[in-house]
């Protein structure tokens, strides 16, 4: 039987850690309708993961606008994101999501090292609010990669400051673009949303409520796994 290991867990930030992915919705949702257009959730499920500017350029293809100056481009994402910043202000620790901080707790206590792979140069600012930020070893986001997911730069520089290969890396991503950005790094990865949306996940649950390390394994058929000595028996 194979051993594999589990080194790391790598967690997505907007909508995994935290359900800022809502604010992102509302706020470019009042800027389609500034521009004189409706804008669906569904269509909104396209720009989670991605960075601001190409999710600017998704909504005005949404909404059928074309020849935008880059100027233009740069006013509207900026009042997107003061918007956006507008709601960040209302964060509190209570807002991490069910189960995030039980779920790093068994990481923590088995040695599993943990980061933030982040498309959002707001992530800072958001860890701060939330007061989560010295539970992660690492931080890598929208500030320092250049390519935004589905390219897995996020995710292997934050292997690399982590020290552990990408094959020993478990990623936690509400977005399909992420999911893709997981696979192409070579890492497994669980979707945290709707099954149907994050197909690509090797498994997916609607929340950290319904994970813990050793389930985390067996769910994705990781037989004889040794690396934990007496918590086998762990639902
Ligand atoms: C991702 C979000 O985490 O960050 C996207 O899922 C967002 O919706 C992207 O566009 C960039 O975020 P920010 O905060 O830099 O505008
Ligand atoms: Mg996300």
């Amino acid at each position: 039987m194979q051993t594999q290991p589990f080194e790391a867990a790598i967690f997505d930030l907007d909508g995994v850690i935290v359900d800022t992915a809502k604010f992102h919705y509302k706020a470019w949702k009042r800027l389609a309708g500034e521009l004189g257009f409706a804008f669906s959730e569904s269509e909104n499920e396209q720009l989670k993961g991605v960075s601001r500017m190409e999710s600017l350029d998704l909504l005005l293809r949404a909404g059928g606008i074309t020849e935008v100056t880059t100027e233009r481009r740069e006013v509207l994402a900026s009042r997107k994101n003061e918007w956006y910043k507008e709601y960040l202000a209302t964060l509190t620790p209570a807002d991490v999501l069910p189960g995030v901080y039980d779920f790093l707790g068994q990481l923590h206590s088995r040695g599993i090292k943990t980061a933030i792979a982040s498309a959002s140069k707001n992530a800072p600012l958001i860890l701060e609010k939330v007061n989560i930020r010295p539970l992660f070893d690492v931080v890598v986001d929208g500030n320092t990669i250049v390519r935004a997911k589905p390219d897995p730069e996020v995710f292997l520089q934050a292997a690399r400051l982590l020290d552990v290969a990408p094959a020993a890396c478990f990623v936690f991503e509400d977005a399909a673009a992420g999911v893709e950005g997981a696979i192409r790094a070579g890492m497994r990865v669980a979707g945290i949303g709707d099954a149907r949306l994050l197909a690509r996940a090797h498994l997916t649950v609607t929340s950290f409520e319904q994970l813990n390390p050793v389930s985390l394994l067996s769910y994705i058929g990781v037989t004889g796994f040794t690396g934990w000595g007496d918590c086998a028996n762990e639902q």
